[in-house]
């Protein structure tokens, strides 16, 4: 039984007051059990969440980390450090970073590794443009994307991270893939995992979609089978949103 995983992008948004604001609000109020309650903040947030997560179910995620631990690397993140503050996941290959600080599939590899070297879990997301979704390339894309994320990783390693689909032209668009587009495509992820690795490896992977996720739609993206958990982001910011997802089985 794999265990659901709701985990909100926080993105660029939200200082260590507004942080602490949010989480006196959503105090007592996550579920204890049942599903895995994740908030990924920027970094100069992540100090509040950690004391935070040490009394409360709330498992903590950066949004991004380097892949050395340590040396000169002007601005990078350590995930050793980030191992060391308490950090559970790192997102990485987001597709605003693959964009906007073109980020590659080597790069995101690399990460994966340092990340689970640290005893961390990454959460590697995927996920196709409009074009390529129009020109019936999305499996594909998606399948290379995947394959080159895990590159040299064991399957017991596999088993234990986190696949994050999220088709771009769904991301903060308002425009959600309907319940049966997004089972379709982490279906097939779950099938490279398998050709990939093998059956039980696939089974064990847990797979997020992400892109427009708010509590109206929760529920029956949840429902399918292939579908093990949402990576929100605008949705996230909000304290009752938040907690209104996490608690989508009630
Ligand atoms: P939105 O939920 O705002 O569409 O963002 C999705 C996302 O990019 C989460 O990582």
């Amino acid at each position: 039984m794999r265990t659901p995983i709701i985990a909100g992008n926080w993105k660029m948004n939200k200082n260590p007051e507004q942080t602490q604001a949010f989480l006196e609000a959503i105090k007592g109020k996550l579920p204890e059990s049942g599903v895995e309650a994740v908030i990924a903040a920027p970094a100069v947030d992540l100090n509040a969440l950690t004391w935070f997560s040490k009394d409360e179910p709330l498992k903590t995620a950066a949004q991004n980390s380097y892949w050395e631990d340590e040396g000169a690397f002007t601005g990078e993140t350590s995930p050793k450090v980030l191992s060391e503050m308490g950090i559970d996941y790192v997102v990485i290959g987001h597709s605003e970073r693959r964009e906007y600080f073109h980020e590659t599939d080597e790069d995101v590899n690399k990460k994966a590794h340092a990340i689970i070297k640290n005893r961390m879990t990454p959460i590697i997301c995927c996920g196709e443009t409009l074009e390529q979704r129009e020109a019936g390339d999305t499996n594909s894309w998606v399948a290379g994307q995947v394959e080159a994320a895990l590159k040299g990783l064991t399957d017991e390693e596999v088993g234990n991270l986190v696949i994050a689909y999220e088709p771009i032209w769904a991301i903060g668009t308002g425009k959600t893939a309907s319940a049966d587009q997004a089972q379709e495509v982490c279906g097939h992820i779950r099938e490279t995992v398998k050709k990939l690795y093998n059956e039980g490896t696939a089974e064990k992977v847990r797979i997020q979609y992400g892109g427009s996720v708010k509590p109206a739609n929760v529920k029956e993206l949840m429902a399918k089978k292939d579908i093990d958990g949402g990576l929100v982001g605008g949705a996230s910011l909000d304290p009752e949103d938040f907690l209104a997802l996490v608690n989508f089985q009630n």
